[in-house]
């Protein structure tokens, strides 16, 4: 029993970290853990979770247009922000103001290290049209599972698709994006190393969960 886990009720909490960092096997386990603790649980995932968010989600992970050009990173940027306003205000909105625990697999935490410390775009910038998103409704909680590049790219699918296959240059952007935003705000962000099997990753999570909420 974890009594800890009842203080999450009517709380937001989202799991984020680089593509390969094992994210959603924990994410999965976690709200399972806190199901049975009876804790009702609304689980999200980005981008998409409504019928216009996963529209939106078709056309981002699968465009590609070479007689075009790639699409502008600020298009990008604006359609993942587009798809996270309409979560925001048909599910996780809702979901708080009925007491559950709101679980997202990313959130504005994968701008910011995507789109943010790895493409370039200003982090203040992304911060704006976030607060036009997103409204009063930010997370209590980013739990970053941080994993090296090398671990990572062994983890993930040969298969990749258009995100995915950006290279380790990428990754290590992208990552070091992640430890940034938690190092400049510490009492949002939680650090998981994620490097290990999955056990070893979920115990070290749940300690570190409940040293924060116990
Ligand atoms: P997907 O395979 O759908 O999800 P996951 O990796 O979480 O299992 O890939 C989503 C991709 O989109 C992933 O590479 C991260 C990227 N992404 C961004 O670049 N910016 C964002 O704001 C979000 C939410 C995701």
């Amino acid at each position: 029993m974890n009594p800890w886990l009842n203080q999450l009720r009517g709380r937001f909490l989202v799991f984020d970290g680089p593509d390969g960092s094992g994210k959603s096997t924990q994410f999965r386990r976690f709200s399972e853990a806190a199901t049975r603790q009876g804790i009702p649980v609304c689980e999200v995932r980005e981008p998409g979770g409504t019928m216009v968010g996963e529209a939106i989600r078709k056309v981002l992970l699968e465009y590609q247009d070479d007689a075009h050009g790639e699409m502008d990173l600020r298009c990008e940027m604006l359609l993942f922000m587009a798809s996270r306003a309409q979560l925001v205000a048909e599910r996780i909105r809702p979901a708080l103001q009925a007491g559950q625990l709101v679980l997202a697999d990313r959130f504005i935490s994968s701008t910011l290290a995507y789109q943010g410390a790895a493409g370039g775009i200003p982090i203040s910038d992304i911060l704006r049209v976030g607060q036009v998103a997103l409204g009063q409704t930010w997370p209590d909680l980013v739990v970053v599972f941080d994993v090296d590049e090398r671990t990572a790219a062994m983890r993930l699918n040969p298969l990749l698709d258009r995100m995915e296959s950006k290279g380790a240059a990428y990754h290590a952007k992208v990552r070091q994006g992640y430890l940034d935003q938690a190092k400049n705000d510490p009492q949002h962000y939680l650090v998981v190393p994620s490097h290990m099997d999955a056990d070893t990753v979920f115990a070290d999570l749940m300690a570190k969960l409940a040293a924060r909420f116990a």
